[in-house]
């Protein structure tokens, strides 16, 4: 079965604009420091931070004084990247790309990196290809990915039982998969290290953590869009539970600790 990896981007791309994604992105700036210092990022290194978001990861490179390009594809998360620098007097550009069509020369990049972004396009090997493509031989690539094994992997497969996703479709968090990390980015890098890492989510309890998802991350508010009255209900009662099988809490708080791969590779 062949994807329509073309009508699935445009669709991904509605979702993501939906809510205000950067309420969820700023929880995971640990993620981003946690690459940048990882990739060793230097003062005038140009980096391209694909698939960035509302710049978790860019402005961490930009506090480096690296010379900073965030993408994204849409449009409005870059505006609140941009907020964002100009509040911590930070330089960096921005620009609209699809991660899987990088519109840059071979080479062009001293670092190109991606959080938790790049993993979501429908078409991974174009992504692993994109990647390695635009960053200059002895340069480093580096990604966050979420673990096939992680609450979000759980939400996600708990999310696809009430609202199935595209047929054929290979799920996102397989690129938190250490072999297929190696596949999809190829022989034209040499992995250096391969760490699984945890970002911390803490909430007041699972209501409010199901609430804060459905009022500001797109892909949940899609589903429960998409789950109807009826479905809806059976959908918050199945997240509920995948938060409290990751809850590690004794205080009657939420405390999840959601496993992710950090990659560092080398183009060769
Ligand atoms: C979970 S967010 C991560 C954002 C950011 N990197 C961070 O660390 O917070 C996923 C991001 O990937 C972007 N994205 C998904 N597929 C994309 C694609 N094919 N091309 C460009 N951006 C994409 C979304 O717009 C969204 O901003």
């Amino acid at each position: 079965m062949t994807v329509d990896y073309a009508a699935v981007t445009a669709r991904q791309q509605v979702v993501w604009g939906l809510g205000d994604y950067g309420r969820v992105g700023s929880l995971l700036t640990w993620i981003g420091e946690s690459l940048v210092r990882s990739l060793d990022v230097h003062s005038g290194e140009r980096v391209l931070d694909v698939a960035a978001g509302n710049g978790n990861a860019s402005l961490c490179a930009a506090r480096r004084f690296a010379q900073v390009l965030s993408t994204d594809y849409v449009p409005e998360l870059l505006q609140e990247t941009q907020r964002r620098a100009d509040a911590d007097g930070l330089a960096l550009r921005t620009e609209v790309a699809d991660a899987q069509h990088l519109p840059y020369d071979d080479g062009a990049f001293d670092v190109v990196m991606s959080t938790i972004g790049a993993m979501f396009a429908p078409d991974q090997e174009a992504v692993g290809r994109e990647l390695v493509r635009v960053c200059r031989p002895g340069g480093r690539i580096g990604m966050a990915n979420w673990a096939p094994d992680s609450m979000i992997g759980d939400m996600f497969r708990a999310v696809g039982r009430h609202v199935p996703g595209p047929v054929g479709l290979v799920p996102a968090v397989s690129w938190g998969d250490e072999a297929r990390v190696r596949a999809l980015l190829g022989d034209g890098c040499t992995v250096q290290s391969l760490t699984r890492q945890t970002c911390a989510f803490r909430f007041p309890s699972t209501d409010a953590c199901l609430a804060y998802f459905r009022t500001w991350y797109g892909p949940t508010m899609a589903a429960f869009t998409a789950a109807g009255d009826e479905g809806s209900v059976a959908l918050a009662a199945e997240l509920l539970a995948v938060f409290a099988a990751h809850d590690v809490a004794t205080d009657g708080s939420l405390a999840m600790d959601v496993a992710y791969l950090e990659v560092v590779a080398t183009k060769r």
